[in-house]
């Protein structure tokens, strides 16, 4: 059989397979209010539908003001908690795990959401920049505390804590974005004060059960930074860990001779090897043969396919049956679900075709 479709036990919840869909935003379909419509439940309807074992809603705001987008999901009030709660449901209807990113983009927060992009420091190369107050750093980490409430209370198993691609976790973690000279910098367990001090809050508040999941970044700003950022995770109480990349392009580490998966699969391997917890490998993995190599071997726990599930959201289904799928094209420069899911072109092929 083939292992992608074995059952795992995370926590006390069973994964029926081990394809994960990542998080993945789809701007405008919420409005400025954040509140999920209908088009956001139909989005995660089809997704489950498709058979993935965990489903992480994407990127959803904990504060109003430190959103990536103006039309971002957001969890930052309880009027939030019906339509999240139609989501979770939707997902575990369909037999998944279903977890929530919870997200702050700090030093890249949208300049149609707050005049000020606050971070850890300072950025060189943004003018709209501002280092947080030890208030605003502390109500920060009570508004992802809140937000774990939220989720829990919508019905989700878990909460994935957006800690990669540049944004905030990810610039108070790595000392590339961290200047400080307080007690959120200049040392590891300084840089992941806020991180720990969040995941502490949401056990308390949330109980042993629920599932706290980190997505980091490995090269934060190096693989070894990384692996030491996982291994305190581990030890701060995270239950899974997800690896992606650490939004700098500097450092990044070289794959072996005959590995053949980009740096962040590879590294999200090499953490897996340093990890006592589940771990998720993620990028570019693209097809079934590849997934099941991964897990094969025994060099993840889970597997993250983002686009093809895009492209094709009965992907997990069609590879389970033996079925043809609906190939990703891989737009460059980058993906048009940024902008729309209806400018997709497998999407808008496959509709052609039917
Ligand atoms: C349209 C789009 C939106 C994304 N949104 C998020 C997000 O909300 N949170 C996040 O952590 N990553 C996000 N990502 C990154 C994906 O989760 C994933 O890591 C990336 O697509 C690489 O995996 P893939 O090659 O299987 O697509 C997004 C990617 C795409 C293409």
């Amino acid at each position: 059989m083939s292992s992608l479709f074995t059952e795992f036990i995370l926590k006390k919840l069973p994964v029926k397979n081990r394809i994960v869909f990542p998080p993945v935003v789809c701007f405008h379909y919420a409005g400025a209010d954040g509140i999920v419509t209908t088009r956001n439940t139909q989005h995660y309807q089809e997704i489950a539908t498709g058979g993935a074992g965990i489903i992480i809603t994407e990127a959803t705001a904990v504060c109003k003001d430190g959103r990536l987008a103006p039309f971002q999901l957001g969890i930052w009030s309880d009027e939030h908690i019906p339509g999240m709660g139609q989501i979770a449901a939707t997902v575990k209807g369909k037999g998944a795990v279903s977890l929530l990113q919870i997200h702050h983009a700090g030093l890249i927060t949208n300049d149609q959401v707050s005049e000020f992009a606050r971070g850890p420091s300072v950025s060189s190369n943004n003018p709209r920049s501002a280092a947080l107050t030890i208030e605003e750093i502390e109500e920060i980490r009570n508004a992802f505390i809140e937000a774990a409430r939220r989720a829990q209370k919508a019905g989700y198993q878990g909460v994935e804590l957006h800690g990669a691609h540049g944004y905030l976790l990810n610039q108070f973690a790595s000392s590339f974005f961290n200047k400080r000279e307080d007690d959120y910098g200049g040392t590891l367990v300084n840089n992941l004060r806020l991180a720990t001090d969040i995941i502490h809050g949401i056990r308390q508040k949330c109980g042993d059960d629920f599932i706290i999941g980190y997505r980091l970044g490995a090269n934060s700003p190096t693989l070894e930074d990384g692996i030491a950022i996982a291994l305190h995770l581990e030890q701060a109480g995270v239950d899974l860990l997800h690896v992606s990349h650490g939004g700098s392009l500097l450092n990044l580490p070289r794959t072996p001779a005959g590995f053949n998966y980009n740096w962040i699969i590879f590294s999200g391997t090499v953490i897996k090897q340093h990890s006592g917890i589940p771990v998720i490998v993620v990028n570019e993995i693209k097809t079934a043969e590849r997934a099941e190599w991964l897990i094969g071997n025994n060099l993840a726990d889970f597997v993250a396919l983002g686009r093809p599930q895009l492209a094709d959201p009965d992907w997990v289904n069609h590879i389970k049956n033996n079925e043809a799928i609906n190939q990703c094209l891989g737009c460059k420069p980058r993906c048009r679900w940024y902008e729309d899911s209806k400018l997709c072109p497998a999407r808008i092929k496959a509709t052609k075709d039917s």
